[in-house]
């Protein structure tokens, strides 16, 4: 059967509970938003195909349960990621902090060469903000990985995430990871042509 799409990038979302892991996912794949929050029970995913530079990009993500209790099956799902974006919450200082644990778990459990990217989430909400964007951007640098405060309500970043997130972990990883498919299946990445290496801070599409 002929495939519909040109590359397959499997992307991970992880992050303290209630910081909008799965809003942002749901921005993304049905361009809507929902204020009652309902903790994710474990692992889900969502797939959506973009058009990049005329490619279709399959794009599966993964999110993850915040709740500690979840760890030990979100943790499983590190390994085949290309790329994972760690969320924290701009208006719970907590869950910034606790960016740099997320970053030691990917360390541990992850492919050493996933491709990383920190989300500070609900940017509408600056009354009660209380990590500034600055706060951050140096995080961001101290650990050379890329940042962006998003808003899944707002829907603000969230389309320049998914496109950046294609675009990076895609052109970096997609060498590394041939072969990679989900469950063995016949939906493998397709490599067509030699890829343009792109790390995050030579991205110019934003
Ligand atoms: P777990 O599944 O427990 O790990 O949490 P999560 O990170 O998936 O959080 P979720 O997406 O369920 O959102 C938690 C709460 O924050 C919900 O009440 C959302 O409506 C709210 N929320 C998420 N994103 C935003 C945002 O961008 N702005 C505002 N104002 N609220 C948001
Ligand atoms: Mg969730």
């Amino acid at each position: 059967m002929a495939k519909t799409y040109d590359y397959l990038f499997k992307l991970l979302l992880i992050g303290d509970s209630g910081v909008g892991k799965t809003c942002v996912l749901f921005r993304f794949s049905e361009d809507a938003f929902n204020s009652t929050f309902i903790s994710t029970i474990g692992i889900d995913f969502k797939i959506r195909t973009i058009e990049l530079d005329g490619k279709k990009i399959k794009l599966q993500i993964w999110d993850t349960a915040g709740q500690e209790r979840f760890r030990t099956i979100t943790t499983a799902y590190y390994r085949g990621a290309m790329g994972i974006m760690l969320v924290y919450d701009i208006t719970n200082e907590k869950s910034f902090e606790n960016i740099k644990n997320w970053i030691r778990n990917i360390e541990e459990h992850a492919s050493a060469d996933v491709e990383k990217m920190v989300l500070g989430n609900k940017c509408d909400i600056n009354d009660k903000r209380q990590v500034s964007k600055e706060m951050g951007e140096k995080l961001a640098l101290e650990y050379g990985i890329k940042f962006m405060e998003t808003s899944a309500k707002s829907n603000i970043n969230v389309e320049n995430v998914s496109t950046l997130s294609a675009r990076t972990h895609g052109t970096v990883n997609l060498i590394r990871h041939e072969g990679n498919t989900p469950q063995g299946s016949s939906q493998g990445v397709k490599i067509s042509e030699p890829q343009k290496k792109t790390s995050f801070f030579r991205c110019s599409l934003l």
